[in-house]
């Protein structure tokens, strides 16, 4: 696989998109993959048979996987990203990953054919209690499940920050419609223009208890650390807290 940081994005992929996805798309990309790298050192996602990544949008995590791991499997209910991602592969030559539309919520077969399933900044859009009881059905007995998601802390700085708007992206409405979620126990249907699901550090590992997994290290993104890789430093994109409430946390939990 390509050992280049540098992933080239043809002016004609990026014609398609909606101008939310566009600004996406050019942020994740625009530092190359080095820092993705660095996180899945950090966390010992590297040198895995076949891991999974979960809700893998336009692909940032999955090549920087693909650099690291001998198989990676791109999962992503948006055909448009997906088509994207692969496009992407192609271009940069990637040869070790492969793209598939499903919800996560029910990917077929595949039943203990992953060592590890990588799920970044996506199970806050899903029914997360159906979500991980297929992780675990997918992973192998001993495989690690990583998941970073986001506390109500984000979306209270959506509502008083408004981070990155766009045309057809406006977080502070974004942030209201997942705070009014919360409060009409909402469990399905999330999107970006209707909102999220808040989840908390407590909540998420209770559901991971209940579907079978032994959470083995939880804490605010870009800090948890596993095995012998603690010495590659924390790295966080956000503060812990935002205005006293939990912001965006991330877990590491093990199928026994
Ligand atoms: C905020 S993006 C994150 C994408 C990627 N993991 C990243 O870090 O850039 C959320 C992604 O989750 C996908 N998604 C949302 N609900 C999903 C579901 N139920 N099943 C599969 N993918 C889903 C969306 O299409 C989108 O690509």
């Amino acid at each position: 696989m390509p050992e280049t940081d540098k992933i080239e994005i043809p002016d004609r992929l990026l014609r398609r998109l909606s101008a939310n996805d566009t600004g996406f798309l050019q942020r994740v990309y625009s530092s190359g993959l080095d820092k993705y790298r660095k996180h899945l050192g950090r966390i010992g996602f590297v040198d895995k048979d076949r891991i999974l990544d979960a809700g893998c949008g336009f692909g940032q995590w999955t090549f920087a996987m693909a650099q690291t791991s001998t198989q990676v499997v791109g999962v992503d209910i948006d055909s448009e990203r997906l088509s994207v991602s692969a496009q992407l592969a192609s271009i940069n030559d990637f040869k070790n990953v492969e793209f598939c539309r499903a919800s996560l919520e029910d990917i077929p077969n595949c039943e203990e054919t992953f060592d590890a399933i990588f799920c970044y900044s996506v199970v806050y859009l899903t029914d997360y209690h159906k979500v991980f009881r297929n992780f675990f059905r997918l992973l192998r007995k001993g495989g690690d499940l990583y998941i970073c998601t986001n506390g109500p802390g984000w979306y209270l700085y959506n509502i008083i920050q408004q981070p990155n708007p766009s045309t057809d992206f406006h977080p502070r409405r974004y942030g209201i419609r997942t705070f009014w979620n919360a409060l009409t126990h909402k469990r399905k249907g999330f999107s970006p223009s209707t909102g999220a699901c808040i989840m908390t550090p407590t909540g998420t590992k209770r559901a991971l208890d209940r579907s079978g997994f032994e959470v083995v290290t939880l804490g605010a993104e870009g800090t948890v650390t596993t095995g012998d890789r603690h010495t590659i430093p924390p790295a966080p994109n956000y503060n812990a807290r935002y205005m006293g409430l939990v912001n965006v946390f991330e877990l590491i939990a093990r199928k026994p």
